[in-house]
């Protein structure tokens, strides 16, 4: 039974199996490509696909973000990347991704106006960081705060409308701000700032993280403005690990809450969201010494390590956010007037890369994480809050998913299959008739 967003091609696939022909649908999306429809699979022949790690497998049907590996291209609800970075804010975005076209002037106006009537945390709420030591993660806070927010409207763990929607939303893009930064502030051990609703998004979160109550922080327009960038790009990249894990925990009715929460913990890891982090620390063994360029690379090439910030599972050519993020990481430290030395770093390791058949034989380029951390740098983020921007700026894709899959209301729970290669079937062994070992 297709769904509204399936559409079958003319082609069909056939699979001969032990003799017999098995006929398989063959569904277009509307950039043209193509997939193999098996859900009857396993009914029909007994049989299921192997697929680890998901490299051919979609997961869904999505109108929200498309992504060309083959010719690095990257559009949001059809709007390419580079049009979007260039004219668009991250609030723009944000209600772009999440209610599928632009906003006109009076529904971005009611928009920020309803993340500035949520920007505080309820004051029970603030507690729950006192709870964590100085040194807990940032990552582990707001995965945490961001699931007990639920508990504090429990009328939107059951969303009925889109009103309701539209007021969680609202809710858990901006407080996750407001939570992100006051992780900063616990960590410092310094008082955490009110959100001050005279300020935009970007400049407010600037202002929780380096305001004191003696002296306000005004961020510079250039550094607001690069801030929205990273935001931007980061908003949506299609069924990546922690947009699938959102999915696949709403797929079982969790509420908006729990499933970003666990979004953000997917996030977490080296591989993905923590990658922007791990970056930094490559380039600073890099300038410490330790590894010239060279030396480096061939470690990678001897598998000791990765080249962090490089290769990605769906592009096999330039990540269109990392172009776009190399010229923002110029201009931000050009207009602050700030050298930083692991931009050139990295550059030089980005050429020296692209010009070794070990990377350009693999499809190996620089990813959204390999100029990001220059500009948290040129921001003053401290790196163990880098995973931390990039879910903040994640957040509206989260959620579009997450309405999507809630939209499409008859989606089964997400359960995928295994090969069993254990023990076959044995019987109980007492314990005193037990063998060592
Ligand atoms: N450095 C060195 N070699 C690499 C790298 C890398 N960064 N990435 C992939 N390779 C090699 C693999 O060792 C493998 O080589 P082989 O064919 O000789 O075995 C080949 O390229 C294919 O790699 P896979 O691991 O199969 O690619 P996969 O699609 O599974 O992984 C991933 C994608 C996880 C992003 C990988 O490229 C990687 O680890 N990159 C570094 C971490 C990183 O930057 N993550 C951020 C990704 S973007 C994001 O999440 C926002």
């Amino acid at each position: 039974m297709l769904k509204d967003n399936e559409k079958v091609s003319n082609k069909t696939a056939y699979l001969i199996l032990d003799g017999t022909t098995y006929e398989l649908p063959v569904m277009v999306g509307s950039e043209k490509e193509h997939a193999i429809d098996i859900r009857n699979l396993r009914k029909e022949t007994g049989h299921i696909t192997y697929d680890p790690g998901y490299g051919n497998t979609g997961s869904c049907a999505s109108a929200i973000t498309y992504v060309n590996g083959e010719q690095g291209a990257l559009h949001y609800r059809g709007y390419p990347i580079e049009e979007i970075a260039q004219n668009g804010s991250f609030i723009e975005t944000a209600w772009l991704l999440i209610f599928g076209r632009l906003p006109n002037y009076e529904e971005r106006q009611r928009f920020r106006d309803l993340l500035t009537d949520n920007e505080l945390l309820h004051e029970d709420l603030k507690h729950h960081f006192e709870g964590f030591p100085s040194n807990g993660h940032p990552m582990a806070i707001l995965s945490a705060v961001v699931n007990a927010m639920g508990c504090y409207d429990p009328e939107l763990l059951e969303i009925q409308t889109r009103q309701e929607f539209a007021l969680a939303a609202a809710k858990v893009i901006s407080k996750v701000r407001t939570i992100a930064a006051w992780a900063y502030r616990k960590s410092q051990g310094l008082p955490f700032m009110y959100p001050d609703p005279e300020r935009s998004y970007c400049q407010n979160f600037l202002h929780m993280m380096f305001s004191e109550p003696y002296r306000l922080y005004d961020p510079a327009p250039e550094e607001v403005r690069a801030l929205s960038l990273f935001f931007t790009l980061h908003a949506d990249h299609e069924q990546n690990c922690s947009c699938s894990t959102v999915r696949m925990v709403q797929s079982t009715q969790a509420n908006l809450f729990a499933s970003v929460s666990a979004g953000i913990c997917a996030l977490w890891g080296r591989l993905h969201g923590g990658a922007n982090s791990a970056v930094i620390d490559m380039l600073e063994e890099i300038r410490s010494g330790q590894e010239d360029i060279k030396g480096f690379l061939e470690k990678v090439k001897r598998k000791e390590t990765r080249l962090m910030g490089f290769g990605h599972r769906v592009y096999k050519s330039f990540d269109p956010r990392a172009r776009i993020l190399q010229k923002a990481a110029h201009d931000l430290l050009k207009a602050k007037g700030i050298k930083d030395d692991l931009l050139d770093i990295a550059m030089e390791l980005s050429e020296e890369a692209q010009s070794d058949e070990y990377f350009t034989s693999r499809s190996l380029y620089p990813n959204v994480d390999f100029y990001s951390g220059i500009i948290l740098r040129a921001l003053n983020i401290p790196v163990n809050m880098y995973p931390v921007m990039f879910a903040i700026g994640r957040m509206p894709g989260w959620i579009a998913h997450w309405y999507e899959a809630y939209g499409a209301g008859l989606e089964k729970i997400h359960r995928p299959r295994q090969i069993y290669v254990g023990e076959t079937r044995r019987s109980y062994t007492k314990m005193g008739d037990r063998k060592d070992g």
